[in-house]
């Protein structure tokens, strides 16, 4: 059988956002598990170049912004592979259309045409990290790709939005592209100082440090969680995988984890903890989201290794290191 991810093995690669969450999980596989010569791109406005700090000898990093095209474009020689993770998160004010906009979608334009009207010989595949928020409150679970998407926040807008632009010139100009679309990654390196991080990432962190867990609205509200490990595999197989040439792929398990459940879960491992309920924000709009991963699964032969209760309990033991 072919081990496609061998593929990206000795390949140059460019990572945008690469000092973010996923970003610098993606970063470390690609240079410890693949020996890539990796070029990190990021502004650090959402991250500090502190994380990159065990491999830093190891890759090339620029702190510049994916709209500074001078000084972005000339990074793209050579490279093997772009994967475009750098963006604006979804923030509760709902407040930042246009800072949206520009980063997760014309960023991504931009980008596009410039491989379309440059000579990148090497260049086998663009990877756009979209985002499964673009499905909305949708009723029919476990969403899958072809589902109508339904868009709930500028941020899910944007991301829809740069995946468009993704398909739309690898359709009309040949360009190489994947879209992959996470569902809600946890792991290792979500530093809960963010102000973005993910609510396991929270809770983890509070449920350590004795401190309250809050819970927005009564709790049952689902999610898809993905453990960032599985995350980082499956965007580097679609990567390299010619059967996702072209195409969009949701990233997840399938399996439904309310927000009461992860409270569970957490307690489990660590003891009680305290929990208060407090309103809903503006964002909050999304009661419940399983995602299809049929797809990924038949036509790359992609599975996650980790379910909610592994990843709970590997994420924790990271926290404790850093605590
Ligand atoms: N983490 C998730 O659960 C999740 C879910 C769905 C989609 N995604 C997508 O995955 C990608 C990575 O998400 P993440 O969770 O690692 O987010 P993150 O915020 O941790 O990482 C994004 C990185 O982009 C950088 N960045 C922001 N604006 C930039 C700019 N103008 N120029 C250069 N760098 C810039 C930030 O500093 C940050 O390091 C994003 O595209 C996101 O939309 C993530």
């Amino acid at each position: 059988m072919i081990n496609h991810r061998e593929k990206i093995k000795n390949k140059k690669v460019l990572v945008t956002g690469g000092a973010g969450f996923v970003g610098h999980n993606l970063v470390k596989s690609l240079v410890n598990d693949y020996n890539c010569e990796v070029i990190v791109v990021d502004d650090l406005s959402n991250s500090t170049e502190k994380i990159l700090s065990d491999i830093i000898k190891k890759i090339e990093f620029h702190k510049i912004s994916v709209c500074d095209k001078e000084k972005l474009f000339p990074l793209f020689k050579n490279t093997d592979y772009i994967f475009h993770l750098a963006c604006k998160q979804i923030s509760s004010s709902g407040s930042e259309p246009n800072v949206h906009l520009k980063i997760n979608a014309e960023s991504t334009l931009n980008i596009l045409e410039y491989i379309r009207h440059n000579d990148l010989p090497n260049l086998k595949r663009f990877i756009y990290t979209g985002s499964t928020s673009i499905y909305g409150s949708s009723v029919r679970l476990p969403v899958n790709e072809n589902d109508a998407p339904e868009v709930l926040s500028s941020y899910a807008a944007t991301k829809l939005l740069g995946e468009n632009f993704t398909a739309m010139y690898c359709r009309n100009y040949d360009i190489p592209a994947t879209v992959v679309r996470y569902s809600n990654v946890y792991g290792y390196g979500q530093t809960p100082k963010n102000p973005y991080a993910g609510v396991l990432g929270k809770f983890i962190h509070n449920a350590l440090t004795n401190k309250t867990l809050t819970i927005f609205g009564d709790g049952e509200q689902t999610r898809d969680y993905t453990f960032i490990t599985d995350a980082v595999d499956a965007t580097i197989l679609a990567a390299v995988h010619p059967r996702a040439y072209g195409d969009i792929f949701n990233i997840g398990t399938t399996v439904e984890t309310s927000v009461n459940k992860l409270v569970e879960i957490i307690s489990d491992y660590v003891g009680e903890v305290k929990s208060e309920n407090v309103p809903e924000r503006d964002i909050d709009n999304i009661r419940r989201r399983s995602v299809s991963i049929s797809k990924i699964h038949k036509n790359l032969g992609w599975a996650p290794r980790f379910d909610i209760k592994r990843g709970v309990k590997e994420t924790i033991d990271w926290y404790k290191t850093i605590l």
